[in-house]
């Protein structure tokens, strides 16, 4: 019932994230990518190469936009594949189990296919535009949560928090102050997916690249969330912030990060 693209998405999401698997259960080289703790693994590098190979050699015309390698190749294509590769480097690199990797296919400007696996707890979450989203064989549906006195909430900050604050902390603190439970657990990827599977029932953050979010995204809308800016406009994926709901708290969710 999915495209050959969606089938396409989920072996290779289930072929890099056991290269990570193993990564993860060795020793392995981490380096700094800048000097604010934004870190790169070789196996960042090892899931990526993975996947562009492939892609590269079953879609050889069509774009890549992948975190490590960053280009897009443009040519005359529809269709671009956006890759984070590893997302949720610092928890790898500290033996945190709580990574995943994260492959998204655009048509035009519509994310049509996505996936987003998490090798060491096997869950793999993905969806497909228009038929649903999925976490392995159940179908995914966000939480029921009306009331945001209620919600149970995630959040990321940014590598470059100490030279860009955003707001980000003042709203955390204000957020956090009001009793309602936050959560920062490092993967962007996965904490979309959690909205989509009603763990939690809001997340918002800043300065978030595309490969963060693509797969993510559909992935939560196809669950029946919502996914907008900070201002509650349509989100496209060169916008970096990011609101993410079950949509019956998106309004206030949306009130609260903006009080400043
Ligand atoms: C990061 C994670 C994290 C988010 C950061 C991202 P990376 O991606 O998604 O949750 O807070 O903003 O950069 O570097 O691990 O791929
Ligand atoms: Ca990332
Ligand atoms: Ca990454």
């Amino acid at each position: 019932m999915f495209s050959n693209y969606t089938q396409f998405i989920i072996n290779l999401a289930r072929i890099s994230g056991e290269e990570l698997k193993n990564g993860f259960n060795s020793s392995f080289k981490v380096e700094s990518k800048t000097k604010l703790n934004d870190l790169l693994t070789e196996y960042d590098l090892k899931s990526e190469k993975i996947i562009i190979d492939k892609i590269k050699s079953n879609f050889p015309d069509h774009n890549i936009l992948s975190e490590e390698s960053g280009d897009v190749f443009s040519n005359e294509s529809d269709y671009t594949w956006i890759i984070d590769p590893l997302d949720g480097t610092v928890n790898f690199a500290n033996k945190l189990a709580i990574f995943s990797v994260s492959i998204a296919l655009k048509k035009e400007d519509k994310i049509i296919s996505g996936a987003v696996f998490n090798p060491i707890s096997d869950e793999l979450f993905y969806g497909e535009l228009n038929k649903g989203s999925y976490l392995n064989d159940k179908r995914l549906k966000v939480s029921k949560c009306e009331d945001i006195n209620k919600a149970f909430l995630v959040t990321g900050f940014p590598y470059n928090i100490a030279e860009n604050p955003l707001n980000c902390i003042e709203t955390f603190s204000r957020i956090i102050q009001s009793g309602i439970p936050v959560r920062r657990l490092g993967s962007a990827a996965l904490d979309l997916c959690f909205v989509a599977d009603g763990r939690f029932d809001g997340f918002w953050e800043v300065s978030l690249k595309p490969w963060d979010m693509a797969a993510g995204k559909l992935i939560l809308e196809e669950a029946g969330g919502k996914v907008t800016d900070y201002l509650g406009n349509e989100h496209n994926l060169e916008e970096s912030s990011i609101i993410a709901t079950n949509n019956l708290i998106h309004n206030n969710l949306i009130g609260l990060v903006n009080e400043n």
